[in-house]
């Protein structure tokens, strides 16, 4: 396989593309003419939001286009007096990145513009281009006020004066979530742009749609609406504690197709193109449950070519359960049809895409999904509100469609919304969800499954079991109580042991499992490209939302494969990523990195993604199941959500994903679900994930998350939960191979809690996935490895000129504190070593930043990357230790800040050993970069 660098890049700005949403275009002001000059305001046009922030927004990237450059870049005509002045405006109040994770500022500082300078400008062009951008992402949402949700009083100001000044306006805007349109259309401009985030050459997409040389085809993956108050989990989203999902399954459009058209600005699945389409009903089979099928027939009836994205509704009867008015069954793109061209497009809809689940008996069959008697009609169309009937489908009497049992149940009762028929429209009316006592725990208890007793060692590998020559059941009976106790521990984050700056390793992490020939898996940030907090560079991909929006698949395919094959070359097995929570209200703060308010489109984008890395020989972890709709509080506030809206809405992304694509990676949540946290929930993990929808992966924690029960004993070291859950292994702990923190997995073992057989199971889990990686390749010596062409990963050219030189010896210590710690900043200490040999290093500081901010320092020794420190915040003082190998006396380590808000103290070397005379240097791999 060859990645080609150019190849990768055009196809991320093809993506770009076809996922920005052109929202408005009056009097055709887009695209921008050729030979137009255009005067472009907003400090944006200099700086471009590659990502939202956090862990899915650190992928350090070599450059990011800025919306001016890439004009330029195609030569277009900008009023070059006013970017100067933006220019100097930049010199003075530069780009704030923030300090530390979760602590970014939302927007910059806009510039204030004079009535005079925006009338000169306009005077010079005719056309003006406003760029307003915003940010958001892991442990911050967005607040619902100015310089966040809302635009700046700069901002309205400025497009205020704009609009008053120019005949033609078009808002551009670099964002990682809508943000309130309210004002944007009350100034109106002509036209206006969601450009979305789209990575390192969002920029260079934006532009390609902006002059015309794309035509758009980007449909929103969510509803805009006019107040956020309208939204359905409005009061019930951001509390500290607990938030109940009143809405029910009535998120997005399903509410607002229900119960409040009138709320809504832009619908889903609306967005404009330079061309027009004609979407008619073509010939449909609705005759036979499991044979139904529709046509489309599509015409471009207009002038240039393009791109569109056809939509299939169904409306349901309400029968007994309630349902939303209209519900997404399936959607496919077009290729680029020239005008006047027709294509044909069709799709077959299984009858659980649209079953309804049962959640309460009232439809006489409880805990399944059914179709309630009565007419299914289906519509075919360009948007929610824009659709044609295509024909019905009656169902006599109602059918159980999958027969289940109740899983996750609610452990309090709440009421939650339901249609009630008035006239011709619904209005909500109330039914009480009842709380059930824990359902999972009997279950969980009884859920032991048996292993063979332990052998020792027998000389079997995992790549006999891999190559067939042994079972796996032989091979786990070889693993020690205490080596099945290290399985279960993952790595990091900046593990030595697998790509250095990485977020975790997990498998082979102590020399025994290694013995036994398992490999150390290696995964990394996630979603939107490769996060190396080595230093080292990667691609930068456009964010969830963006792909959502181009509906294509096959897009979202290629794209990840390429993604792929970048991980192959940097031996990264799995990918922490797709997002796939639902957007379930506008301020969550990693909405950036999830795909939409419809579990259908984000199970679709999902499984496309994991299909693309799964090419390349790589995977994807889905990630956060689930329920994880908030950054305030994410770590403890409990989620309350009814069985119907969890099957219906949360979960059935990652059913999508795992059925259609085979995904064999899960990351359950920082925070509980209905009084249990997700990773400790066996009904989860066990019961829906493997039993029902026949997952043979792993499943992973989230970093450093708590374990336990709501109002019950919390902590992070009851690893027996996990075991129990089948939550295969806790992310991350500092060194696997040693219980650094206490896990209670051998104690709990020891006194029945658990069994060898539980954790014979979940090391099996992880061995049946690590044997068909790259990571089991390297182990073996066997030829995995994909060419890169066209991209040199250099550092920054360094200035080495005045490092810092120390005499290192046992019990040295040398003080950082004097050190500029800021994002970005470069350190050089130079090292003369007074006896060689192996190393601790400590690095010990604090950040005053919240407990789960990840504020890592990339470590480069004698330019070779060996990994990162990671700290987090929380106030108290930390101190984390790698080991290093000095075998020349003199040597230059370069520490690389990835994050504000660290405040270093000092760094302690503490002597291990050193070789003898001619001992192999294998004896010290570990110590070795
Ligand atoms: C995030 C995960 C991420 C992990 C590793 C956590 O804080 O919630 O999404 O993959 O860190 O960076």
């Amino acid at each position: 396989m060859v990645l080609e660098w150019d190849k990768y890049e055009a196809l991320a700005r093809q993506a770009v593309c076809e996922g920005v949403v052109l929202l408005k275009n009056e009097k055709e002001v887009l695209p921008i003419k050729k030979n137009e000059k255009i005067s472009i305001f907003g400090r944006m046009q200099n700086n471009y939001y590659k990502s939202g922030t956090g862990s899915g927004g650190m992928v350090n990237v070599p450059k990011v286009w800025s919306i001016v450059e890439g004009l330029q870049a195609e030569n277009i005509c900008i009023n070059e007096e006013l970017h100067k002045i933006y220019e100097q405006f930049e010199e003075i109040h530069p780009f704030d990145p923030g300090v530390g994770f979760g602590n970014e500022p939302w927007s910059q500082v806009e510039m204030e513009v004079s009535e005079e300078l925006v009338k000169k400008a306009s005077d010079d062009s005719d056309t003006a281009l406003v760029i307003i951008g915003r940010t958001a992402g892991e442990e911050q949402d967005y607040i619902n006020d100015r310089g966040a949700y809302k635009l700046s009083e700069n901002e309205a100001d400025l497009l205020r004066k704009v609009r008053n000044a120019f005949d033609k306006v078009v808002l551009v805007m670099n964002v990682s979530a809508i943000l309130d349109m309210k004002e944007i259309e009350e100034i109106s401009p002509d036209a206006i742009l969601y450009a979305w985030q789209g990575g390192e050459v969002g920029a260079l997409g934006c532009v390609d749609v902006l002059i015309g040389k794309v035509c758009p085809s980007g449909r929103l993956a969510d509803s805009i609406i006019r107040n956020i108050e309208d939204a359905s989990a409005y009061g019930n989203f951001g509390d500290t504690v607990r938030n109940i999902y009143a809405e029910d399954i009535y998120v997005g459009y399903r509410y607002y197709e229900t119960f409040n058209k009138s709320a809504v600005m832009y619908p889903f699945g609306y967005g404009l193109s330079y061309t027009s389409f004609d979407v008619t009903p073509g010939s449909t089979d609705l005759e036979k449950l499991d044979s139904l099928s529709i046509n489309a027939e599509v015409t471009n009836t207009g002038n240039v070519a393009g791109k569109e994205v056809v939509q299939f509704y169904v409306s349901k009867p309400q029968g007994m359960l309630g349902k939303p008015a209209l519900s997404l069954v399936g959607f496919l793109k077009t290729e680029t049809l020239k005008p006047g061209e027709k294509c044909n497009l069709s799709i077959d809809i299984d009858p659980y895409t649209f079953a309804s689940y049962d959640d309460s008996g009232v439809t006489g069959f409880e805990a399944c999904y059914v179709l309630e008697a009565g007419n299914y009609t289906f519509y075919v169309g360009q948007n929610v509100r824009d659709i044609k009937e295509v024909g019905t489908y009656t169902q006599e009497e109602t059918v159980i469609i999958e027969k289940l049992s109740h899983q996750m149940v609610p452990n309090v009762s709440f009421e939650r919304i339901k249609p009630a028929a008035n006239d011709n429209a619904f209005i909500i009316s109330k039914e009480e969800v009842k709380a059930l006592p824990f359902s999972d725990s009997d279950e969980a208890m009884a859920d032991r499954p048996s292993a063979k007793d332990y052998t020792g060692d027998k000389g079997i590998k995992l790549k006999d079991v891999r190559d067939g020559k042994a079972s796996m059941d032989d091979f786990l009976a070889q693993l020690s109580d205490e080596d099945l106790s290290v399985i279960i521990r993952g790595e990091g984050m900046g593990s030595p042991k697998v790509t250095p700056g990485t977020a975790a390793a997990f498998g082979g992490l102590s020399q025994n499992l290694k013995n036994f020939g398992i490999p150390a898996g290696c995964c990394s940030d996630g979603p939107s490209g490769m996060r190396l907090d080595s230093g080292f560079r990667a691609f930068s991909l456009p964010s969830g939302t963006l792909l959502a929006c181009t509906w294509n698949e096959k897009l979202n395919t290629d794209l990840y494969s390429m993604l792929g094959m970048e991980m192959n070359k940097n031996n990264v097995d799995f990918l922490l990523g797709p997002g796939m929570n639902i957007h379930r209200f506008p301020l969550n703060g990693r909405n950036f990195e999830y795909f939409s308010e419809d579990p259908f489109v984000t199970g679709k984008i999902a499984a496309a993604q994991i299909r693309g890395l799964k090419k390349s020989g790589v995977s994807g972890t889905l990630k956060h199941f689930c329920g994880n709709n908030q950054e305030t509080c994410r770590h403890t506030e409990e989620n309350v959500i009814s069985e119907r809206a969890l099957r219906e809405i949360y979960l059935k992304g990652f059913e999508i994903a795992v059925k259609e694509a085979g995904a064999d990676s899960v990351m359950t949540t920082y925070g509980p679900v209905n009084g249990i946290w997700t990773n400790s929930r066996h009904d989860l993990n066990t019961n829906i994930l493997r039993k029902e929808w026949g997952f043979e992966g792993i499943v992973m924690t989230d970093w450093w998350s708590n374990i336990g029960d709501v109002g019950g004993v919390v902590d992070k070291t009851s690893f027996s939960r996990l075991v129990i859950a089948q939550n295969d292994f806790y992310a991350v702990c500092p060194d696997a191979s040693v219980n650094s923190t206490g896990d209670d997995t051998l104690q709990a073992l020891s006194e029945g809690l658990i069994t060898r057989g539980q954790l014979a199971r979940m090391a099996g889990n992880i061995c049946r996935v690590l044997m068909n990686t790259n990571a089991m390749k390297r182990l073996c010596g066997e030829d995995y490895k994909v060419e890169v062409v066209g991209f040199e990963d250099e550092l920054e050219s360094d200035d080495l000129s005045d490092v810092e030189y120390f005499e290192v010896e046992d019990g040295t210590v040398i003080d950082l504190s004097q050190v500029d710690t800021t994002k970005g900043a470069v350190y050089f200490l130079g090292f003369d070593v007074k006896k060689r040999g192996c190393y601790y290093i400590d690095m010990i500081g604090h950040s005053d930043l919240s407990r789960l901010s990840q504020i890592p320092v990339g470590v480069f020794f004698q330019g070779v990357p060996c990994g990162s420190f990671t700290f987090h915040g929380g106030g108290e003082e930390l101190s984390i230790r790698r080991k290093i190998f000095f075998h020349s006396k003199y040597g230059v380590m370069r520490l690389k800040f990835m994050n504000g808000g660290l405040d270093l103290k000092e760094l302690k070397f503490t002597f291990q050993k050193a070789p003898e005379k001619d001992e192999p240097l294998e004896n010290f791999e570990e110590y070795i970069c």
